[in-house]
């Protein structure tokens, strides 16, 4: 019988990270439900344990690499091992949030200090942390491994008043790159996933959401959640290096502001 493959999750607390940890531990998974926010971690790891899976909260910060380190540790210990690596924490300005900061979409030139440098850390720093605790214990292991990190279309098409965001997703996907190169004589696979637009339960419910992609309706989280699914399954093993897209069209008709 295969082994039990073992997945870490950070940003599994949130809408998208959260529907990859349900679907990963649907298919038989283990999962290591990691993110800053503890009700969030509280909310998935019920979500799993309901429907019959396997799962454990982890407290994390991924900017900090010392704190990356502990919990990959941990989930080893509790585990026994680590196949699956997906970095999803991240965001925009929303992220400095949480920090007291005021949330403001603005130019550049206008940005606070502060949370361009929490953009970078989360998104950019998080992924690097994350991939490098990850792939020590793949490398150790000697049985490949699979690693993902989230990225975005606006990575590629850039996006006016996300200057920050953009240059730390597009930090990612040459990240996932050069990762992908490291780590492919071990047989670990790297790749990034790009989505469009995706809303989450706690953004307002507009149309806006559907009208910016050419199939004219929402993206659902789970459908994220498949894609990073294959990415990760034993058929995908010829797949590294590679930008996921999964945004309805929406690239194909991006203008500075939708
Ligand atoms: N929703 C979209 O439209 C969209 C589009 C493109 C890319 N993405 C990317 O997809 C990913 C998931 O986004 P989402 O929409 O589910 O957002 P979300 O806010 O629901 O989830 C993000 C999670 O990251 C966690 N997090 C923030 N800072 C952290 C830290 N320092 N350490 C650990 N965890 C931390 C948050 O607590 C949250 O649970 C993000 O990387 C985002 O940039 C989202």
């Amino acid at each position: 019988m295969d082994k039990r493959k073992v997945a870490l999750i950070t940003g599994a607390g949130g809408y998208i990270g959260g529907e990859c940890a349900v679907t990963l531990a649907k298919e038989g998974k283990a999962v290591a439900v990691c993110d800053i926010n503890e009700a969030g971690i509280h909310a998935t790891v019920e979500r799993i344990l309901a429907a019959g899976g396997e799962a454990k909260g982890y407290l994390i910060d991924v900017t900090d690499p010392e704190d990356v380190d502990r919990v990959v540790a941990e989930v080893v210990r509790d585990f026994g091992r680590l196949d699956i690596a997906i970095h999803v924490a991240g965001g925009s300005a929303r992220i400095a949030q949480r920090e007291g900061k005021e949330v403001r979409y603005v130019d550049l030139c206008e940005q606070d200090p502060y949370v361009i440098d929490r953009v970078l850390q989360v998104n950019l720093y998080g992924a690097i942390w994350v991939s490098r605790a990850a792939a020590r214990v793949m490398v150790k292991q000697g049985e490949g491994g699979r690693i993902v990190c989230f990225s975005s279309i606006i990575a590629q098409n850039g996006l006016a008043h996300c200057a920050d965001y953009a240059a730390a997703k597009g930090g990612v996907i040459s990240l996932v790159k050069a990762l992908a190169k490291e780590l492919g004589p071990h047989g670990i696979t790297v790749n990034a996933v790009l989505p469009g637009l995706v809303r989450r339960p706690t953004d307002p419910d507009d149309e806006h959401y559907a009208k910016t992609n050419v199939l004219g309706r929402k993206c659902l989280g789970s459908e994220v959640a498949d894609l990073v699914a294959f990415i990760v399954s034993e058929k995908a093993g010829f797949i590294t290096g590679a930008e996921h897209i999964i945004d309805g069209g929406r690239r194909l008709s991006q203008r500075g502001s939708d």
